[in-house]
């Protein structure tokens, strides 16, 4: 990806009228943007080089700049889960964080602790793939993170220190928020152990572009 000096690069961001996300942390399989409206923003193959991500106390950070919207996290634990259907359990879409609302745009930090999710699979030493999932004015869209797992792991205190102590709260919807789309995340399943959303927001704006 091209590097622009900040100034112009919050120009470039706010020319380009789409309601796009970006997810920063953990690295998503590709960096562009723009076939978000696909599965995995069109990287349908796993990569090799994956992020290592604790078990317990983890986070991903994006970057929305569209309100309102609402988010959710979906989890693979197949090795190289290339469609829709790899991130479904047996009852359907495997949530880690149900769908939940918000008004708060900007970078945001939000915890992912997958060791409380009792899912087959999650745990130490396990590749897995998480697909993010994101409505916001522009469709709904997708990004995904190969990872391995480990009970040992502390994010880089770098990263960390991108999420600063302000918490808001975002409020869980009991349905999807995608009335118009039936497609692979479009029903509604039973609320699983996250109800809430809890964002910490980031940073200055330009800390983790
Ligand atoms: C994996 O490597 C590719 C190509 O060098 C790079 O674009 C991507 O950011 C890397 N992903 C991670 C998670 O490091
Ligand atoms: C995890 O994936 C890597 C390649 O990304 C592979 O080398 C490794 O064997 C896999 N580990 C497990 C436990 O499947
Ligand atoms: C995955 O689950 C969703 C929601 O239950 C369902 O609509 C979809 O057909 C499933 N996909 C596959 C490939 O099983
Ligand atoms: C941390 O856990 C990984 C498995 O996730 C293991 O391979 C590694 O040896 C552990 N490191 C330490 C320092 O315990
Ligand atoms: C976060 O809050 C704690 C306690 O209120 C404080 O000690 C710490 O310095 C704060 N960290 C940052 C990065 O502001």
């Amino acid at each position: 990806m091209m590097r622009y000096p900040a100034l112009s690069a919050l120009a470039l961001f706010a020319s380009t009228a789409n309601a796009h996300f970006r997810l920063n942390f953990p690295a998503p399989r590709g960096p562009d943007t723009e076939g978000e409206l696909k599965f995995c923003a069109g990287y349908t193959e796993v990569t090799t080089n994956r992020t290592t991500f604790p078990l317990s106390g983890g986070f991903f950070t994006i970057k929305q700049n569209h309100t309102p919207w609402s988010g959710a996290v979906l989890i693979s634990t197949e090795q190289n889960p290339n469609d829709f259907g790899a991130f479904n359990d047996t009852k359907g879409e495997q949530f880690v964080r149900y769908w939940a609302n918000t008004d708060v745009v900007g970078n945001l930090c939000i915890p992912l602790d997958l060791s409380r999710t009792n899912i087959p699979g999650v745990r130490d030493g396990a590749n897995v793939t998480i697909q993010i999932a994101v409505i916001g004015g522009d469709g709904e869209l997708f990004q995904c993170a190969d990872l391995t797992l480990s009970n040992n792991y502390t994010i880089p205190k770098e990263i960390s220190d991108t999420c600063s102590n302000t918490t808001v709260s975002a409020s869980a919807s009991a349905q999807s928020p995608s009335p118009t789309r039936s497609g692979a995340l479009g029903l509604t399943q039973q609320i699983p152990t996250y109800v809430f959303l809890l964002f910490v927001l980031g940073g200055s704006a330009l800390a983790i572009l």
